[in-house]
Order: C-alpha cells, then sequence, then structure tokens
C-alpha cells in the first residue's frame, strides 16, 4: 500500500500535465496569431498580428491582414508567400502563395482551425481565388495587391471553425482527474485506519508511561514526605 500511494499520486500528475499543456479558449477568446513573409529567397521573422486580424475562437470571420513590405524592389514575376502560426506556434501552416507564380489573380486565404470543446486542434489553410462579389467588394484591396509599388498590401483572410465533437482525449482526463483524487483519498484513510491501531497502542503506552512516570514522582515525592 506504501508503493501504491505515489504510483496513484504520479499517475494523478501525470494526467493532469496535458491539462496544463494546452490552452483553454472560451468562444471569443483572440487566438495568438504571428506570420512569416518568403520572397527574393529570403524570409522574415515571425511577426505577431493585431487582435484585429486574429481569429476568435468559434467564431467565423473575414479580415485584411496587411502582409509585410520587402526590402528589395519587388516586380511582378517575384513570388510572394505567406504562413501563419496560430496560438503560439503550436499550429502551422503551409506556406501560401499570394503573389507571382502558383498564386490566383485576387487571394483569398481560408483558414480552417479545428476545435472541440475549449481546445484548438488544427489549422490548415489554403489559397483561392477571391470569388467575384468580394473583388467587387473590396476594390481598393485589389488594386494595391495589384498595384507592385503599393505597400504595404492586405490580404483576405477567412477564419472558419471546424467543431469535432468526438470523444475527447482530454474531457476523460477531467474525469479520471476527480477519479484519482478520490482513490488517493480511500486510500490515505484506509492507510490511516491501518494505522489506527497502531496509533492508539503508542498513545496508550505514551500515556501508561507517563503515569507511570508521574505515579513514580508522587511515589518519590512521598517517599521524600514520609
Ligand atoms: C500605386 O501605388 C503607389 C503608392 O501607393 C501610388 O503612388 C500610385 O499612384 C499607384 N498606381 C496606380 C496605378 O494606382
Amino acid at each position: 500500500m506504501a508503493v501504491s500511494i505515489p504510483l496513484l499520486l504520479l499517475s494523478v500528475f501525470a494526467s493532469l500535465a496535458p491539462l496544463a499543456l494546452a490552452t483553454t479558449f472560451r468562444d471569443g477568446d483572440y487566438i495568438h496569431t504571428s506570420r512569416k513573409a518568403q520572397f527574393h529567397q529570403s524570409r522574415t521573422n515571425w511577426q505577431d498580428l493585431l487582435g484585429q486580424h486574429c481569429p476568435r475562437f468559434g467564431i467565423d470571420r473575414l479580415v485584411a491582414v496587411p502582409i509585410p513590405k520587402p526590402q528589395l524592389a519587388f516586380g511582378k514575376g517575384d513570388t510572394y508567400k505567406l504562413q501563419f502560426s496560430f496560438d503560439g506556434d503550436r499550429h502551422l501552416t503551409p506556406w501560401l502563395p499570394l503573389l507571382g507564380e502558383g498564386a490566383p489573380a485576387v487571394p483569398l486565404i481560408i483558414v480552417t482551425l479545428r476545435r472541440s470543446g475549449e481546445e484548438l486542434l488544427g489549422a490548415t489553410a489554403a489559397v483561392l481565388d477571391a470569388p467575384e462579389e468580394y473583388k467587387q467588394r473590396h476594390p481598393v484591396l485589389v488594386a494595391e495587391l495589384h498595384n507592385v509599388t503599393h505597400w504595404p498590401k492586405h490580404v483576405l483572410v477567412h477564419y472558419r471553425f471546424d467543431t469535432r465533437n468526438d470523444v475527447d482525449l482530454d474531457r476523460g482526463l477531467y474525469v479520471l482527474f476527480p477519479v484519482g483524487l478520490l482513490a488517493v483519498l480511500a486510500l490515505l484513510l484506509s492507510a490511516l485506519r491501518g494505522v489506527q491501531p497502531k496509533l492508539a497502542q503508542f498513545l496508550a503506552d505514551v500515556t501508561s508511561e507517563g503515569t507511570t512516570a508521574a505515579a513514580a514522582m508522587w511515589k518519590g515525592s512521598e517517599g521524600k514526605g514520609e
């Protein structure tokens, strides 16, 4: 029994670990987002997006994200790619072509964020040619994109959430944790109960020794008195 208590405690802490690592979100919470650009065979560092350009948990939204200006002059044939990272680099998208080779006339980035309960499970992204309706609604943005000398340009990003309702591991762990805690308590109680007779014996011994000593002293003082 003395061995199983630390083991159980260990399993309780092990079950806690994934809970501590995963970020939990409430609907509407901003998800930390960074982006990295690639042009002229070089890449920028990760740069954080402002809240207004970040996805919000559980909410589908369309935003226009500014893209950094390359240091060197950017020609018509040059390729410009972008990569996103979400929730502190936990989820990365592939490199998305926005200008030049492989890029559509007006890029629209669709970011699909997979969620389950309060957790962000993953992110995928694809670049599409923006529908005609989008182009008509955002003429300035389209003109900026096609003007090689205009920076910063903005790219349309549509964040959409894909909700998974399958049984997730963490919910299981939420249940396991109290169960583990109860098991530990039960073990401690039964261990205490096992100790109880010994404790009673010990207390009895101490008290009886105390009384014997006191009695001896009493007798001693009595003896002196005689
Ligand atoms: C392109 O952008 C630059 C800088 O913003 C601007 O001065 C120029 O007029 C634009 N060209 C066209 C054709 O819109």
